[in-house]
């Protein structure tokens, strides 16, 4: 039995330098392969793969002599046995790194593939998509999974880039300089419903520090990347306030507000149309999708406006970030207006129910069921312009918070009533032929 880090007595192996050849050695005994392991991988990669071995020959690793068999083991030799290598997960780079792998895990992104699995939506995608690489999965993947559903993952064909500390660190160079760039976050963070790359790019922070990268302003010209908001000081939990649906317990106090929260929540299927809890209210609980308590809230909040302080004033960034608050508002009232016009049609049987919908009313979860244009433009509303709204304010981007946003958001709710008016005169010819009611 090969000793842990701990009887070793390191907390991690990031900070022992010395002891570690030892422990490495301990861990992986050199007898498969016989000979000097370390020597024979990078001899025969530099033929088979000489673009990793050179990655790998830039890297702080290198450097440490953490080598190939380190991370992959011995037990494969040649092009026959490829198979043999070792499944690769956080908690093997945690054997070393421990501080940042306990962070991951306790962060939003170690949950991507699990909300993934456990959405009603990914019932509907076909295993090519789920599994494949423009699937969704390819943004997903990086949630934590257990050496053995890296297995079964790769026996189903699934691929590569399980390992999730690899998004950001790319392998084989596994650079700190290069996951504190926001180019880092970039492949995943943007387009329809989560635009932040482009939203932060095109904002006064982006412009800065985009400049700064280019060399054109100075190094200490300051300039928040993504990571400075969202990984204050290095720390690997990433997780915000409102979240990424930005629904929320407890409501809100303004009734009206909380009126149309509810709707959004029945519309999400955590309560039913009568407003009592579904089981759906334990799954996104769980997946840590909606933030349940006010105190989880503040906790977060609070860590942002700390941030922001350190180059603004606090009057400025709390009255910023009460901005984005208040288009959550004005957005949700929006929402809950569309969602009560088509519920209605639902209701007065105009349109039919889709069969994985729960009950006869709207179901943003299972939308991709939904025969009709009148549920995609609801369901758009929620998923595209609410997002791009508030998510623009928070991230400094008049563009997105106004024209992406609001103006569609306003724009669709006209015709979101329109189209209803029109199915209900089509539904009921006979009543078109009735004089106008006066007022
Ligand atoms: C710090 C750990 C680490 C070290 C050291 C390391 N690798 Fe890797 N390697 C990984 C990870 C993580 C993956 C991705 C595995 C996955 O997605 O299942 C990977 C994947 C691979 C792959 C398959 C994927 C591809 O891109 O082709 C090859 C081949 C490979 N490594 C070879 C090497 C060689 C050769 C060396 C030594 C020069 C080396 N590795 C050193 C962590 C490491
Ligand atoms: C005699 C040549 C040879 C030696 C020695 C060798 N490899 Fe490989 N390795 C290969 C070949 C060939 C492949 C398959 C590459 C391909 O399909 O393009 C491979 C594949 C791999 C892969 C990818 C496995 C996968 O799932 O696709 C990893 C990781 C890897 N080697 C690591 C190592 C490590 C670590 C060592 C040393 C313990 C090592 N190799 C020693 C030839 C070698
Ligand atoms: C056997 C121990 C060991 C393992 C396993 C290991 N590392 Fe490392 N890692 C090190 C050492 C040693 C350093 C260099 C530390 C230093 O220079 O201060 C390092 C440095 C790093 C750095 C900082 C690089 C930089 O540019 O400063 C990153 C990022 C990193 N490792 C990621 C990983 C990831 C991801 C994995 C798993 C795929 C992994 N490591 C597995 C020992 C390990
Ligand atoms: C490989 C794709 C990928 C990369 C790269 C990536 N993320 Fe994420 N990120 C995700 C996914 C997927 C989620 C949603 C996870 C979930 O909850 O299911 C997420 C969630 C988040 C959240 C949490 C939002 C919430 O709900 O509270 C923040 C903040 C975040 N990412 C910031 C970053 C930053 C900063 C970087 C770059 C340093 C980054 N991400 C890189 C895919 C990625
Ligand atoms: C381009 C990368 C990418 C793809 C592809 C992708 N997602 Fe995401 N997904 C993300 C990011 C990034 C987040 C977090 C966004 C945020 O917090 O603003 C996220 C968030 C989510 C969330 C909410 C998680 C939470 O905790 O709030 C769900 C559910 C989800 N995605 C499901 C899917 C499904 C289903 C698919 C395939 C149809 C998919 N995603 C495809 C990147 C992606
Ligand atoms: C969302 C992107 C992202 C992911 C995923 C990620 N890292 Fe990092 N990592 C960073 C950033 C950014 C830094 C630089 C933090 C700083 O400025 O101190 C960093 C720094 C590090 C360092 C260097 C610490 C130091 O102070 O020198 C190590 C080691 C490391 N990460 C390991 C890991 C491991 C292990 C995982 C997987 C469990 C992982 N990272 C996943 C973004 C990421
Ligand atoms: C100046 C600070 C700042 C920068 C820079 C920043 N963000 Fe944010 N981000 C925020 C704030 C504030 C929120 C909303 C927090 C809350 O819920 O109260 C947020 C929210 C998020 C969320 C959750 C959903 C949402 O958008 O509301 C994700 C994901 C995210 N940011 C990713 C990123 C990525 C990726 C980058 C870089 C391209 C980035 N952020 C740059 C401040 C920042
Ligand atoms: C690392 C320093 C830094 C941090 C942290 C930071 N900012 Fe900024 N911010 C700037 C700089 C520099 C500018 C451009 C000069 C200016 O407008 O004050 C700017 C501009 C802005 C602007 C545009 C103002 C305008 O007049 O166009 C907004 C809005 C903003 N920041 C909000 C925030 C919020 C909210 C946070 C925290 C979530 C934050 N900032 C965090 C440095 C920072």
């Amino acid at each position: 039995m090969a000793l842990t880090l701990k009887e070793m007595g390191f907390k991690n192996l990031y900070c022992l330098r010395g002891g570690y050849r030892e422990w490495v050695k301990a861990q992986w005994p050199v007898e498969a392969v016989g000979g000097n392991v370390k020597q024979e991988c990078i001899t025969c990669h530099n033929d088979v793969t000489p673009g990793i071995v050179a990655d790998w020959k830039v890297s702080k690793h290198a450097q440490h002599e953490v080598t190939c068999a380190v991370c992959h083991g011995d037990r494969h030799a040649s092009s026959e046995d490829a198979s043999k290598v070792l499944p690769i997960n956080p908690d093997r780079c945690g054997m070393c790194h421990q501080i940042k792998a306990d962070q991951f895990k306790k962060g939003k992104h170690s949950l991507a593939w699990g909300t993934l699995k456990a959405m009603p939506t990914a019932h509907w995608q076909t295993l090519a998509k789920m599994e494949g690489v423009r699937g969704c999965e390819s943004c997903h993947r990086l949630g934590y999974k257990t050496e053995a559903e890296i297995v079964a993952l790769k026996q189903s064909g699934a691929g590569f880039g399980y390992v999730s500390c690899d998004v950001c660190h790319t392998r084989h160079t596994f650079s700190k300089k290069e996951a504190q760039q926001p180019q880092a976050c970039q492949t995943c963070h943007m387009g329809f419903d989560h635009p932040q790359y482009e939203m932060w790019s095109a904002s006064k922070h982006g412009v800065r520090y985009l400049l700064k990268q280019n060399g054109i302003l100075p190094e200490s010209a300051t300039a928040p990347t993504c990571q400075t908001c969202h990984m204050q000081e290095g720390n690997h939990a990433v997780r915000t306030a409102w979240g990424f649906l930005a629904v929320r317990l407890p409501l809100p106090l303004d009734p009206k507000w909380a009126e149309a929260r509810k709707m959004i929540l029945q519309a999400l299927g955590v309560l039913d149309p009568n407003g009592k809890p579904t089981a759906r209210l334990d799954l996104v609980g769980k997946a840590d999708i909606v933030r349940l308590t006010q105190e989880d809230w503040l906790n977060e909040r609070i860590k942002m406006v700390t941030t922001c302080n350190a180059c603004h004033s606090a009057n400025f960034v709390l009255s910023e970030l009460d901005k984005g608050d208040q288009m959550i508002k004005r957005t949700d009232i929006v929402l809950a207006e569309g969602i009560r016009v088509v519920a209605g049609l639902y209701k007065d049987g105009i349109l039919k129910k889709p069969a994985s919908y729960a009950h006869p009313f709207p179901d943003f979860l299972s939308f991709h069921d939904a025969p009709t244009t009148i549920d995609l433009k609801l369901w758009r509303m929620f998923m595209e312009y609410r997002m791009r709204a508030f998510q623009g304010v928070f991230h400094a981007s008049p563009v997105y918070a106004q024209w992406y946003g609001w103006g569609e958001m306003q724009q669709s709710l006209t015709e979101l009533k329109e189209m209803a008016a029109e199915l209900r005169r089509r539904a009921h010819p006979e009543k078109k032929a009735l004089p106008r009611k006066p007022k």
